[in-house]
This record gives structure tokens, sequence and C-alpha cells, in this order.
């Protein structure tokens, strides 16, 4: 039976096998001249988009111990908003979401981390909504295995729920994840999107979730 499996011949390289940069993140194998090409080209395209030099005029709408927030309003100078963009395509590059384009553009908040190091390790964009579904939760027969495998086909609810605030995109530095970083952006966007009051989590709704997304949002809204 023929494998797919690719092979590799330790001939005492220094580097050998799956290595995941330090750096950038990026998952490559190091010895395979093709690999180790597209993560050069990788590394320094995403290593410039998340630099954060900052800003004379930034709204720093949280602070911690490991960084802060800093929210991007879309009438902002224009070195605020490039910054916004180059984020969103490293972002929607890994999501595999190709020119999702914001509906109303001008109601849009993005709220960036920032680390102590100077880098945008976190990302959120919301938008005002009206309604959202209700992800179904999934079926635990044998035919689940399939469901897995088309990976956002989550089932929805056809019965709509008010809803006041929909996060399209949510993103945290693959080297920095499980440090709260999500949670920490949801807390401020919940804080922050409405003057004056404090979203409960069935105000806020997640958009296209990947699993990722689903697993956070999952356990975020006790759901
Ligand atoms: N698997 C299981 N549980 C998870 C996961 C996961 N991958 N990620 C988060 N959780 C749960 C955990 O219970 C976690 O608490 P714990 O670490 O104490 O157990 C809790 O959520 C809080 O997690 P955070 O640390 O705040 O989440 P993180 O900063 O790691 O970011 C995120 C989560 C944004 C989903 C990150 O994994 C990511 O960027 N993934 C790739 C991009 C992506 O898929 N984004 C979602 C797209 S959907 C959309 O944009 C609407």
């Amino acid at each position: 039976k023929e494998t797919e499996d690719q092979l590799i011949i330790d001939a005492g390289q220094k580097h050998f096998g799956t290595t995941v940069c330090k750096s950038c993140g990026m998952i490559y194998t190091a010895s395979n001249p093709e690999d180790e090409l597209q993560h050069v080209r990788h590394h320094h395209r995403f290593l410039e988009g998340i630099k954060y030099t900052g800003w004379k005029k930034e709204r720093v709408v949280a602070e911690f111990w490991d960084g802060k927030i800093v929210l991007v309003l879309p009438h902002d100078p224009s070195y605020a908003i490039r910054k916004v963009e180059d984020v969103q395509e490293l972002v929607d590059n890994e999501l595999g979401f190709h020119q999702v384009v914001p509906r109303c553009p001008n109601k849009t908040k993005t709220f960036l981390f920032i680390s102590d190091d100077k880098k945008v390790v976190g990302c959120l964009i919301a938008e005002p909504i009206k309604q959202a579904f209700r992800v179904l939760s999934e079926p635990t027969g044998p035919e689940s295995a399939s469901s897995k495998e088309c990976h956002r086909a989550w089932q929805c609810s056809d019965v709509p729920q008010p809803a006041v605030c929909g996060i399209s995109r949510i993103w945290v530095f693959r080297l920095k994840r499980r440090k709260r970083i999500a949670r920490r952006l949801v807390d401020t966007l919940r804080n922050r999107f409405m003057f004056g009051c404090f979203l409960s989590t069935d105000e806020i709704a997640f958009s296209d979730p990947t699993p990722d997304g689903k697993l956070f949002a999952t356990k975020y809204c006790n759901t």
C-alpha cells in the first residue's frame, strides 16, 4: 500500500525533522530546502507585520503585567489603520479567510494586544450586529466523525437570537496561546464596545468559528 508520509534522510544535519521557529512560530521541516525557503519568506513578513513601535496617540484601554490592549477605531490616523490592515492580513492568511470585508467598516472596533517586547500578539475585530444563530451541540453518534473532518461546518439553529456585538476575528500569536490573551481581549471588548455598559456573554457572538475559536468560545461563554 502506498503511503504519503514524507521520508527524511538523517545525514547528521544540524537541524533535523519538524522545527518550530521560536520567533515566528512557523512549523517547518528543517533540512528540507523548500520548507526552509518558505519559512524564511514567512518569518520576515510575519515579524514585520506584528512589530509595534508605539504611537504618539494610542488609545490604551487595558494594561497588564505582560502587555497592554490598544483600541483602533475607523477614523484613527493612517499609521494605526495600516497596522490593523497588516495584522488582519496575517490573521486572515492563518484562518484561510479571503477578502472578508466587514459589513459596516465605519463601526468596526479593533483591539490589539501588545506584548512587552513590542509585538502585536493578539487581535480582536468586532462590529455591531442585531442577531446571531446559536451553534447546535455536535451529534455524538457515528456520523460525528465526518462533521469533524469538515472543520467549520457547525450546525446552527435557524432561530435568530438578539445580539449586540459580533466578533469577526479573534487571533493570538501561536507562541503566546493559552496565556489568557484571548480572554482578556474579549473582557476588554465587553467593557468598551458600548459606552457605559458591560456586555453579557449572550450579547456577543463569534462569527464562523474555527475549531480553536469554538473551544475558546464554549469555555469563555460557559455554553
Ligand atoms: N483547545 C481547548 N481549549 C481552549 C483552546 C484550545 N485550542 N483555546 C482556548 N481554550 C479554552 C481553555 O479552557 C482556556 O483556558 P485554560 O488555558 O485555562 O484551559 C480558555 O479557553 C481561555 O483561553 P485563552 O488562553 O484566553 O485563549 P488563547 O489566548 O490561547 O486564544 C484563540 C484562543 C484565539 C482561539 C487562539 O487559539 C487562536 O488564535 N487560534 C488560531 C486562530 C483562530 O482559530 N481564531 C478563532 C477564529 S474564529 C473567529 O475569529 C470568530
